[in-house]
């Protein structure tokens, strides 16, 4: 079976079905359907798949042209009808890993779509889970799933877990040209996923096993968390002492060796950082381990928003103005720059603080529609001068490209940077701006 099914993946002769067509999915999707392999994107969610179809990129990185040409071709073929993973030689799943009300894993999206592709399952099939999860999860949910119909996992169905490492937005690293690491079941499981990755991926690092490589996705993402906290810790620090953090990390950053740069900003966002760390600690704690700096990170990050409305209130009443009734003109709600994923944004939590104590808020974000549960009753606004104008504060929280800064700086009254992105307009418009 192994010999058969590595020489048909060979010959790009596979059909390739994705479970979830979110940001990590479709862009899977496109950059597997462009390098010729046929793709059946699935999905649970019939309005994203009525958007792929309509040619509506919800995904800020897949232009409708590309999009276009795949549908159009059939390369790409889009569906909400499970009936079509019956025809999959490789089967990966990109679903959402959130957390729960008490900050554990819910896996839950990942069971059921292996309850699904349970339903089509057949011999020869290789099934990839890169939905980021605690270590153990591709053996106790996949591999369980193989071995409840009777299949034997690296003989007759190949499991493998491979971490997703797309970062939305980012121009220079797109998954064609990011290391893909995989960790099969068997050392044939690892092999056949690494071969059909080389399809279209340039690079493909094998690790031992599945749990390898679920852990390496999780110390990725727990380093950024942790370095994070950190230059946010010291940057709260510096303002008590009138130190300018960002001057102070420029400086460190001179160092050739030794120090990676991070930056400090408005909190923790994302569908990522702030949430895939909690998976290793929950699953510690059945190992009877504390794992501290999760912990201690999550801690400080949680906190940053609460800054930033502090350094809200200080800066209006320096300028004699009370932040109850003052009109505050959020610019950028999305985590990150040039992407509109608002999941976790720190943008969410400083409104809702602001609402409640009393300000005028106003909104704007070229990327994002603005349906948030959290964003009901506040006004959505184009920038106009009279917008800028009118605003008591105007308080960066996304560092967009599409803004002008030179042009926000000279109309606004006062402003907040919570990303050090007016650093380059003129020195003589400098006095408004408080860095955080
Ligand atoms: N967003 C990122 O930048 C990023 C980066 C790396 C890894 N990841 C990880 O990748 C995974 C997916 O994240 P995402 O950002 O793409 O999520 P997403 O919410 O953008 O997309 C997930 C899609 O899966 C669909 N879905 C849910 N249950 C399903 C099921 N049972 N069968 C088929 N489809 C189903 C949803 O309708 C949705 O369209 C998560 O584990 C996440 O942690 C995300």
């Amino acid at each position: 079976m192994f010999e058969h099914q590595i020489e048909k993946i060979r010959s790009k002769n596979v059909v390739f079905a994705i479970m979830g067509m979110g940001y990590v999915g479709l862009p899977l999707a496109v950059a597997a359907a462009e390098a010729g392999i046929r793709v059946i994107g699935y999905d649970v969610s019939q309005e994203k798949v009525n958007h792929l179809l309509n040619l509506n990129s919800y995904i800020e990185d897949i232009p409708k042209k590309r999009l276009k040409t795949l549908i159009a071709s059939g390369s790409l073929f889009p569906t909400t009808d499970d009936s079509y993973l019956e025809e999959a030689d490789v089967i990966s799943i990109c679903v959402p890993t959130p957390l729960g009300k008490m900050h554990e894993p819910d896996i839950s999206c990942i069971k059921s779509a292996v309850e699904t592709i349970k339903k089509h399952l057949h011999k020869g099939q290789l099934i990839i889970l890169e939905s980021t999860t605690y270590p153990g999860t591709t053996r106790e949910v996949v591999m369980k799933a193989v071995e409840e119909k009777e299949f034997q996992t690296g003989k007759d169905v190949f499991v493998a877990f491979s971490p997703e490492r797309v970062d939305p937005g980012n121009k220079q690293f797109t998954i064609e040209n990011t290391v893909k690491i995989v960790g099969g079941a068997t050392p044939d499981c690892t092999a056949l996923a690494a071969t059909f990755y080389r399809l279209f991926i340039k690079d493909v690092y094998e690790v031992s096993s599945p749990e390898v490589a679920e852990m390496s996705k999780l110390l990725e993402n727990i380093f950024r968390a942790v370095n994070i906290a950190l230059v946010n810790e010291l940057m709260l620090l510096c303002d008590r002492m009138g130190i300018s953090v960002w001057e102070v990390i420029e400086a460190a950053a001179t160092k050739p060796f030794g120090f990676m740069k991070f930056l400090p900003g408005p909190g923790l966002g994302g569908h990522c950082i702030p949430v895939d760390p909690f998976y290793l600690s929950w699953k510690a704690r059945q190992y009877d381990f504390w794992t501290e700096f999760i912990e201690l990170s999550g801690r400080v990050s949680e906190n940053i928003p609460y800054f930033v409305v502090e350094k809200a209130y200080k800066t209006l009443n320096e300028h004699g103005k009370c932040l109850k009734n003052a009109t505050i003109l959020i610019l950028g709600l999305s985590y990150k720059k040039d992407v509109g994923d608002t999941r976790h944004s720190p943008a969410l939590k400083i409104i809702s603080i602001l609402k409640q104590e009393g300000a005028n808020i106003k909104v704007n974000d070229p990327y994002v529609e603005g349906r948030e549960p959290e964003l009901e009753g506040i006004e959505k606004v184009e920038l106009t001068e009279e917008i800028v104008r009118e605003a008591d504060l105007v308080l960066l929280i996304t560092d967009h490209g599409a803004y002008d800064y030179q042009w926000i700086a000279e109309n606004a009254k006062l402003i907040i940077d919570t990303r050090n992105a007016f650093k380059n307009i003129a020195e003589s418009l400098k006095g408004k701006i408080k860095l955080i």
